[in-house]
């Protein structure tokens, strides 16, 4: 199989995902890479690394159009905030992959919310507020208790719950604070808006903020989990379905999570049901797909869908669980070549969130070499350096890392990751 392949991303990769980058090449693809240029990824691995200011849509499309290398698939691992981008670099090249406004859909909380409503898929009530004003009145006809998050957030940046009257007091000053903390994460990080020529590039009807438009949506109480699947020609198998565990109200910020979840075949089969129509409603035909449902009293319902990989761990847990490589997979998507799943737990994993402890300056981690070194530790990662400002809630929410670990049981997996937890340190100034 003779084809260049184009991978677009924000930030570097692990082992299991380069892994599916060396079986892909194995069959003869070509790889380059699309970045911002911030990591210097695996030497070897790629034919050429192209490097722009992914910011800017319109331009990286110019400068991908001038090279003289012409791709076969263009795809994507995570990184959310690309995945329009990755879609309009597909289209460009006549390959198979999602339509922009699907991505872009997937992208904007308000229009996955306007899409998922034609869809007649379960969600809550919602509004679109493009100031405190509109937002108290919003606040006022969803009703509380109800959460606000910014329309282009991700990691629950900006997320916020007001749990009942008494949390009016505070509502100005809590969306102020996170109005500037999404301003500093859009200029620092994976967060931005797309500029009026760029929604028009995409199609979108009513252009939104994606920094700073915030949707207010009823709370959905109940227990939440995430879906990551793979569709081909819009037929969506699920590959690995996880239980998150977040802290409590008001914070919405994930704690940990264990995968596989444990539930009986009716379950199963509701949330396949759920998942199939949601993708066919978002109009998405060739990628991997991300989904949170939250299971409230009444139904389970769609907290949000991304056209990507799943974040954090979930690559390489559901690569643990499975032994399916979603990059890999995804590669193959994007070329068309015609995939088949034939699925086996062969473990239980558990990731838990090195969450600081207050905000401040991360002065130290330490994570001592018995952690590293554990055969059942599968990842430990860091988000943040030394050095570096983190917020807790209601200030922020930032994480600094994550461990996750397996077991034969799920019992072991929580067993396993308390033990290399507990030996990671980290001081706040
Ligand atoms: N309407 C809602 N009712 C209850 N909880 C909600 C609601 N909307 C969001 N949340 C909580 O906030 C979290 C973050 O919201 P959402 O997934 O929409 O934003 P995000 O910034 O993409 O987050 P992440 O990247 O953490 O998934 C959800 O996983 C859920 O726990
Ligand atoms: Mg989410």
């Amino acid at each position: 199989m003779k084809k260049n392949v184009l991978i677009v991303t924000g930030s570097d990769y692990s082992q299991i995902v380069y892994q599916g980058f060396e079986d892909a090449k194995a069959l003869g693809c070509k790889l380059y890479l699309l970045s911002d240029g911030s990591f210097d990824p695996m030497p070897g691995v790629f034919e050429e690394h192209f490097t722009y200011d992914l910011r800017e849509t319109k331009a990286v499309l110019n400068f991908m159009g001038s090279q003289s290398v012409k791709f076969d698939a263009v795809t994507i691992k995570t990184s959310e905030w690309l995945t329009p981008l990755t879609a309009l670099l597909a289209k460009q090249y006549g390959c198979v992959g999602n339509d922009p406004i699907t991505a872009f859909n997937c992208r904007s909380k308000y229009h996955m919310r306007q899409q998922l409503e034609k869809g007649g898929i379960p969600i809550p009530k919602y509004k679109l507020c493009r100031n405190y004003e509109e937002l108290l009145s919003a606040v006022m006809s969803i009703g509380v208790p109800c959460v606000a998050k910014p329309v282009g957030g991700n990691a629950s940046y900006g997320t916020f719950m007001i749990r009942d009257k008494s949390d009016l007091k505070g509502l100005k000053g809590n969306y102020e604070a996170a109005i500037k903390y999404l301003k500093m994460k859009a200029v620092s990080e994976d967060m931005f808006a797309f500029d009026q020529e760029e929604m028009n590039l995409i199609g979108v009807p009513d252009h939104v903020d994606m920094v700073t438009d915030y949707l207010v949506e009823e709370y959905m109480a109940g227990p939440e989990i995430s879906v990551d699947a793979v569709t081909q020609n819009g037929k969506t198998t699920i590959m690995g379905i996880e239980y998150q565990i977040r802290m409590a109200p008001p914070c919405v910020m994930q704690l940990a999570a264990k995968l596989p979840y444990v539930c009986n075949k009716k379950e199963q089969c509701l949330i396949e049901d759920l998942i199939g129509k949601t993708v066919d409603t978002m109009g998405i035909l060739n990628s991997a797909t991300h989904t949170e449902i939250i299971f409230t009293q009444e139904c389970p319902k769609i907290v949000e869908i991304g056209c990507r990989i799943g974040g954090d761990d979930l690559h390489d847990t559901i690569f643990t669980v499975t032994g399916y490589n979603l990059m890999f997979e995804s590669i193959m998507v994007a070329l068309g070549v015609k995939r088949h799943y034939e699925k086996s737990i062969r473990c239980h994993t558990m990731m838990k969130f090195l969450i600081p402890a207050k905000s401040g300056k991360v002065e130290k981690i330490f994570i001592p070499p018995e952690v590293t070194d554990d055969p059942n530790v599968l990842n430990v990662d860091t988000l943040v350096c030394e050095g570096s400002n983190v917020y807790v809630p209601p200030q922020g929410s930032d994480y600094i890392g994550y461990v996750s670990a397996k077991g034969k049981t799920p019992e072991e997996a929580e067993r396993n990751v308390n033990k290399a937890f507990n030996k990671i340190k980290i001081s706040i100034q």
